[in-house]
C-alpha cells in the first residue's frame, strides 16, 4: 500500500467486480469476545452459550455486525481453551452443542455473522491424538501425529515465542522416551502437518463446524504449521502450499465463508496469506497495531503512515482486520528494538505490565482514561483500511487487572451492571471463574454497561454512534486508502475512494489544537460534507481545506464527486 496506491490489487485473478456486493467480512464490524466472560445464564460463575444468547440484543443494538468467539472446546484451560482435548465437545461449562446450534440460529437471525477458532497448530498434551502417540510405535503414523526427536537440538533457528515461560520448543515425554516439539507451552504439543493423517482430520474439523452453520474461522497461529532444518520455522512454502488446499476445500463445499489468518508477521509475509486470493479470505494487520499506539504516544503519524507504506496491496477479494486490543498482550514483536523501548517506556514503565514480548494491558488504562484518546484511537480503528474489530468490554472502557497472572488480566468478566459480580453471575463472587475489575477508576459499579446506556454521553454512546456512521459510508470498509500529504506531522489524513465515494479522514495524534490547518484535496469535488458535526465545509476553487482540530479530534469529510 505505497503512499498513493490503492489497498487492493485489481489485477488479481480473483478481483471482484467493484460493482458487486463485496463479501460479508469486507463490510463487518467485528466484536471479539470469550463466552466464559461474556454473561453467565445458570449461575456458576462462568460464562455460557446461554447467556451469550441473552446478549445477542445488545450486541445487535451497539451494531457490531461479526462475532469471534474465542476457542469453547473441552480443554483443561492451561491456556485459556488455546489447548483443546476434543476438537468436537463443547466444555460443558459453556453448555451443549445444542445450546451452540441455538446460538448460532439467534444470531443468524439478528443478521450477526459467527467466528470460531480453528486451533491446529497444537493440540492440548491430554488430547487422546497426543495420549495414542505417545505409547505407539516409532514410525507408526499415530506416533506421527507430532513431531519428535531423540534430541532437543533440531530447528535451533526457531525463536520461542513465550520466551516468559519456556527455555526450548522441544519438551521430553518420558512416556514416548523422546522429546515432542511445542511452539508455545509445553503442555500443547505440534500437530505434525507432514503426516496425511493430521491433514485429514483437521479437514474434518473444519467440516464439521462449518456444517454446523459457522461463518468463518479464525486459524491460529498459522505460520508455525511446519518443521524444516535451516529455517525459522514460520511462513514455509509447505504451509502455503495446504492453506490452498483448506481454502480449495471450502470454496468448493462451503460458500460465502471466511477463513481468518491469526499470523503476526512483518507485511511482506502475511500478505502471503492471501495467496493469489486463494489462501485466507482475510488476516490481522499486526504491525499496525503497535503503531497506533506509537503515533498516539509521539502525536506523529509516521509511525502508521511508514507501515502502510510497506503493505503491499492484497487481492481484490481479500481484506486486513484492524484491531487495538485482544484477549493477548499487545504484541511487540512485529516492532524494532527501539521501538519496542519507547512503547515500554511510554506505556508498561511498571515491568508487571509487561509479558513475553508486549504489555498485558487493556485499552482504557493504555489511554490513561482519557476519553478524547480512547476516541481517536477507536477513529484510526474505523478509519484505516481494513475491518475493524472490537475487543468485549472496550465499549465501555473496561479495566484490567496487573495482579492476575499471564493474560487473564485483560480476560475479566463483562460489565453488565453496578449490581453483585457487575451483573455478569448470580453464583458467589467466590466462584468466579475471574475475579472482577474493583479498582476505583474501573470499578464495575462505575463501568458498566447499564450505567452508559442510559447516558447519551457516555463512551458507550459514541461506540454505537462511531459504528453506525462507519456503516453508512461504504468507503471506509471497502475504499482504497490514498494518502492525502499535510505539512504538520501531527496530522494524519487520507482518502478512502470507492466506487460509490470518497471519504477524506483527518486525524490529529496530538494533544495540541491545531487552528487553520491546510489540506489540498487530491480529487476535484463539488462538496464537502463533515459528516461527524452534521455541516458543510468550505472548498475554494483550488481545492483548499482549511481545518481547525482540537486535541486528538479526527475528522470524516464526505466529498461529493462531480458527475461523471
Ligand atoms: C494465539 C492465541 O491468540 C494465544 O492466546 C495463544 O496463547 C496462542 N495462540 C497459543 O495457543
Amino acid at each position: 500500500m505505497s503512499p498513493g496506491n490503492p489497498q487492493h490489487d485489481s489485477t488479481s485473478p480473483s478481483a471482484s467486480s467493484p460493482a458487486q456486493t463485496p463479501p460479508w467480512y469486507q463490510t463487518a464490524v467485528f466484536y471479539q469476545l470469550h463466552v466464559r466472560s461474556f454473561f453467565d445464564a445458570n449461575g456458576d460463575g462462568t460464562g455460557d452459550f446461554a447467556g451469550l444468547t441473552q446478549k445477542l440484543d445488545y450486541l445487535q443494538w451497539l451494531g457490531v455486525t461479526a462475532l469471534w468467539l474465542q476457542p469453547f472446546c473441552v480443554s483443561p484451560l492451561r491456556d485459556d481453551g488455546y489447548d483443546i482435548a476434543d476438537y468436537r465437545r463443547i466444555s460443558p461449562a459453556y453448555g451443549s452443542l445444542d445450546d451452540f446450534a441455538a446460538f448460532v440460529e439467534a444470531a443468524h437471525q439478528r443478521g450477526l455473522r459467527v467466528v470460531t477458532e480453528l486451533v491446529i497448530n497444537h493440540t492440548s498434551d491430554q488430547h487422546p491424538w497426543f495420549q495414542t502417540a505417545r505409547s505407539s510405535p516409532r514410525g507408526s503414523p499415530e506416533r506421527d501425529f507430532y513431531v519428535w526427536s531423540d534430541t532437543p537440538d533440531r530447528y535451533p533457528a526457531a525463536r520461542i515465542i513465550f520466551h516468559d515461560y519456556e527455555k526450548s520448543n522441544w519438551a521430553w515425554d518420558p512416556v514416548a522416551n523422546a522429546y515432542f516439539w511445542h511452539r508455545f507451552f509445553a503442555h500443547q504439543p505440534d500437530l505434525n502437518f507432514d503426516n496425511p493423517l493430521v491433514q485429514d482430520a483437521v479437514i474434518d474439523t473444519l467440516d464439521y463446524w462449518l456444517k454446523l452453520g459457522v461463518d468463518g474461522l479464525r486459524l491460529d497461529a498459522i505460520p508455525y504449521l511446519y518443521e524444516r532444518e535451516g529455517t525459522i520455522c514460520e511462513n514455509l512454502p509447505e504451509t502455503h502450499a495446504f492453506l490452498k488446499k483448506l481454502r480449495k476445500h471450502v470454496d468448493d463445499r462451503f460458500p460465502d465463508r471466511m477463513l481468518l489468518a491469526e499470523a503476526n508477521q512483518w507485511p511482506t509475509e502475511s500478505v502471503q496469506y492471501f495467496g493469489a486470493g486463494d489462501e485466507c479470505h482475510a488476516a490481522f494487520h499486526f504491525p499496525v497495531m503497535p503503531r497506533l499506539y506509537m503515533a498516539v504516544h509521539n502525536g506523529d503519524r509516521r509511525p502508521i503512515f511508514d507501515i502502510l507504506s510497506q503493505t503491499p496491496q492484497i487481492p481484490r477479494s481479500c481484506q486486513w482486520l484492524m484491531f487495538l486490543r485482544n484477549h493477548d498482550e499487545l504484541t511487540l514483536e512485529m516492532v524494532t528494538p527501539e521501538e519496542r523501548e519507547l512503547m515500554y517506556r511510554a506505556y508498561a514503565f511498571d515491568s508487571a505490565a509487561r509479558i513475553n514480548l508486549g504489555i498485558r494491558r487493556r485499552l482504557a488504562p493504555l489511554m490513561g482514561n482519557y476519553r478524547p484518546k480512547l476516541e481517536l484511537m477507536h477513529g484510526l480503528l474505523c478509519s484505516l483500511p481494513g475491518s475493524p474489530v472490537l475487543y468485549y468490554g472496550d465499549e465501555i472502557g473496561m479495566g484490567d487487572n496487573l495482579a492476575l497472572p499471564d493474560r487473564h488480566g485483560v480476560r475479566t468478566p463483562m460489565q453488565w451492571s453496578a449490581e453483585a459480580n457487575g451483573g455478569f453471575s448470580t453464583a458467589p463472587s467466590e466462584r468466579l471463574y475471574s475475579p472482577m475489575i474493583v479498582a476505583e477508576a474501573y470499578h464495575y459499579e462505575r463501568v458498566n454497561v447499564a450505567a452508559q446506556r442510559d447516558d447519551p454521553d457516555s463512551f458507550l454512546r459514541w461506540v454505537k454512534a462511531l459504528i453506525a456512521l462507519r456503516r453508512e459510508l461504504p468507503a471506509l470498509a471497502v475504499g482504497e486508502y490514498e494518502h492525502v500529504e499535510v505539512d504538520n506531522p501531527k496530522i494524519f489524513a487520507f482518502l478512502r475512494t470507492s466506487a460509490e465515494q470518497t471519504v477524506l479522514v483527518a486525524l490529529n495524534l496530538s494533544d495540541e489544537t491545531l487552528a487553520n490547518q491546510k489540506l489540498v484535496v487530491p480529487i476535484s469535488s463539488a462538496r464537502c460534507y463533515d459528516v461527524w458535526e452534521e455541516q458543510e465545509l468550505a472548498l475554494n476553487p483550488e481545492r483548499l481545506i482549511t481545518l481547525t482540530l482540537q486535541p486528538y479530534q479526527f475528522k470524516w469529510l464526505l466529498l461529493e464527486r462531480p458527475a461523471a
